[in-house]
């Protein structure tokens, strides 16, 4: 037999579900996160890339209106007949007489720093920004450009002395004759203030220091009483800025990023700034150095920040609702699965039980049978063995001896017929069903009932109009027919009243399943089925009549059985049983 094994775990369907379900979710919330901050870094840098752009075309549209302005100057100054007269004749004195109010006027009004008259051959006549320095040679892009395409030239001049000026040159002409130059220059510090309060980026002038000579910057630093740092760079320096003091952050690998054309961010005080860099050339289109651009974009980051803070609480919010709802969805299932397993096992547990109990109960239906059988053959056989005994001592009595051998003969008939009925009973399973119409099958039973049967008790036969032909094996059920009509004459023996027996064919379908079929029943007005012998009426060898073998009733439930019917015993209110036999259409 089976051993049954333990309950084992059902598994652990939740835990599953819900691990695989949570990192799913981790996972699309961390590219989603990370898709979001890929989209922000590089909408960012598209916006610094822009706001570069339109510093540089801010950057030179406002030197190009300083130029107009400067020429229209130079302009006003050629009108001036004195100082004309002044520059024809050579005469720094009256130059300075004549030119020193309007130049202090544009110094203050119009940030003009510097007033050169230099004469056709570029040597410089008088500076009205310093008046101590003159007749030198002047060599500078712009003048050299002015000079050789005699017409007016500007564009930005690095100084010596670390100053980067925006210059203008004039030819001045008088018909045919070159009377020399005016030259205007200012600092570019304004200019750079003003794109930053355009365009809200701080913006920084780091010059290469290829174009500078550090003894020279350091005296020009003393001079204009500045502090810059020569060595805050290895080959950079700062002329410029719109902040007060460079970031702390902004070293040589930041540098070196935006020289290479990258952007580059970096934390300064609790700011975020983000950083990228413009070129920036002189008057003779060489590569001076870079317009470092600065946006601080602090404000952006944190309200970016606060958003995405609130789309990730919201996110975790709504995966904690959809977990909690599989949870809840899953423990469900979870319990249901363990139940199911539960009862798989009760069922497997019951299964085992019953196979059991059913070869007990063969067991013990066949130690019921064989004692039976043994007590069957042994009656007759010890009449058998006391009587031969007899016959031998009375062997001289003919008459006494003939009288026991007849004895002798009739327990040996009885053995034989118990075991014809038991050979009958083995052959009910041979078993071969064909369409059989039921009316000649009941006719042919009640012909055979009544040549074995000697009291003529008259069977009434009840068949309906149109008498079915059923599927069935016709020499089994006239057999198991047969038995209940001599169980019913035998029931009714010595009981008087009415004791004929009816047999009736009627369709009915099967009370447990609904199936359509027919009952055939055999009813009787008899003694009744005792109550004690009601659960006992198909057991095998149980019998109430003391000739009986008790297989009648075994047989006909056998045969119903192979039919896929089944058989009911029930006693009648009107006195009698009625027993019935069901069989599928
Ligand atoms: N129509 C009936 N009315 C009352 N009791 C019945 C009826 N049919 C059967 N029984 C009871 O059922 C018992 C068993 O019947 P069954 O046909 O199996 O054996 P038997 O008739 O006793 O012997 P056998 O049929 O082998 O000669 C009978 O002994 C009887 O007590
Ligand atoms: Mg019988």
């Amino acid at each position: 037999m089976n051993a049954i094994s333990p309950a084992q775990q059902p598994r652990r369907v939740k835990a599953a579900f819900m691990g695989s379900f949570a990192v799913a979710l981790v996972v699309i919330m961390g590219v989603f996160a990370t898709a979001i901050y890929l989209v922000e870094a590089s909408v960012r840098d598209r916006d610094l890339a822009e706001r570069s752009a339109a510093v540089a075309k801010l950057f030179a549209v406002k030197l190009d209106q300083d130029a107009n302005l400067m020429r229209a100057v130079v302009r006003t100054m050629m009108d001036n007949a004195a100082i004309e007269e002044a520059f024809r004749s050579g005469d720094r004195g009256e130059l300075e007489h004549n030119a020193r109010d309007l130049f202090e006027a544009l110094r203050s009004d119009h940030r003009i720093t510097h007033l050169y008259f230099t004469g056709p051959d570029r040597v410089n006549l008088y500076r009205l920004h310093t008046p101590t320095e003159h007749d030198d040679r002047i060599d500078r892009a712009t003048m050299l450009q002015a000079h050789s395409r005699k017409q007016p030239v500007h564009g930005l001049e690095l100084g010596p002395l670390g100053t980067l000026t925006l210059r203008l040159v004039m030819p001045w002409r008088q018909g045919e004759r070159d009377l020399g130059y005016i030259e205007v220059g200012e600092e570019i510090k304004h200019v750079i203030d003003e794109v930053h309060d355009n365009l809200a980026v701080d913006l920084l002038v780091l010059v290469d220091k290829h174009y500078l000579a550090r003894e020279q910057w350091q005296r020009g630093q003393t001079l204009m009483q500045r502090q810059g740092e020569w060595e805050r760079f290895s080959s950079y320096v700062a002329l410029a800025q719109t902040v007060p003091r460079l970031p702390v952050a902004l070293d040589e690998s930041v540098l070196a990023r935006l020289l290479n054309g990258d952007s580059a961010k970096i934390e300064d005080g609790g700011r975020s700034l983000h950083m990228a860099a413009v070129p920036l050339a002189d008057a003779a289109g060489h590569p001076i150095g870079k317009l470092a651009i600065m946006r601080d974009v602090t404000l952006l980051e944190s309200t970016f920040n606060g958003y995405m803070a609130a789309v990730v609480l919201l996110s975790l919010a709504v995966a904690a609702g959809v977990l909690g709802v599989f949870y809840v969805a899953l423990q469900r299932v979870e319990k249901d699965y363990r139940r199911q397993h539960e009862l798989e096992h009760r069922l497997l547990r019951l299964d085992t039980e019953h196979q059991r109990l059913l070869q007990m109960e063969k067991l013990s239906a066949l130690g019921t049978m064989v004692g039976s059988i043994a007590h069957q053959l042994n009656n007759p056989l010890v009449g058998v063995v006391n009587m031969a005994q007899l016959a031998e001592r009375e062997a001289d009595d003919p008459a006494r001896a003939r009288e026991l051998l007849a004895e002798i003969r009739r327990a040996g008939e009885d053995c034989r017929g118990f075991v014809r009925r038991m050979l009958e009973f083995s052959k009910v399973s041979c078993f071969e069903s064909k369409p059989t119409p039921m009316a000649a099958l009941i006719e042919d039973t009640v012909l055979l009932f009544r040549q074995t049967e000697e009291r003529h008790l008259p069977v009434n036969v009840q068949l309906p109009d149109d008498a079915p032909v059923l599927n069935v094996d016709p020499i089994l059920i006239r057999h198991a027919l047969f038995n209940l009509l001599v169980n019913a004459a035998q029931a009714t023996q010595g009981v008087g009243a009415d004791t004929g027996l009816t047999i009736r064919l009627e369709q009915q379908n099967d009370p447990n399943t609904g199936k359509p079929g027919w009952s055939l029943s055999v009813l009787d007005r008899g003694r009744g089925i005792a109550p004690e012998a009601m659960d006992k009426l198909f057991v095998p060898f149980f019998t109430t009549r003391s000739d009986g073998t008790g297989l009648g009733l075994p047989v006909v439930l056998h045969v119903v059985l192979l039919h896929d019917g089944h058989v009911t015993a029930t006693n009648r209110p009107e006195g009698g049983a009625q027993f019935a036999i069901w069989l599928p259409q």
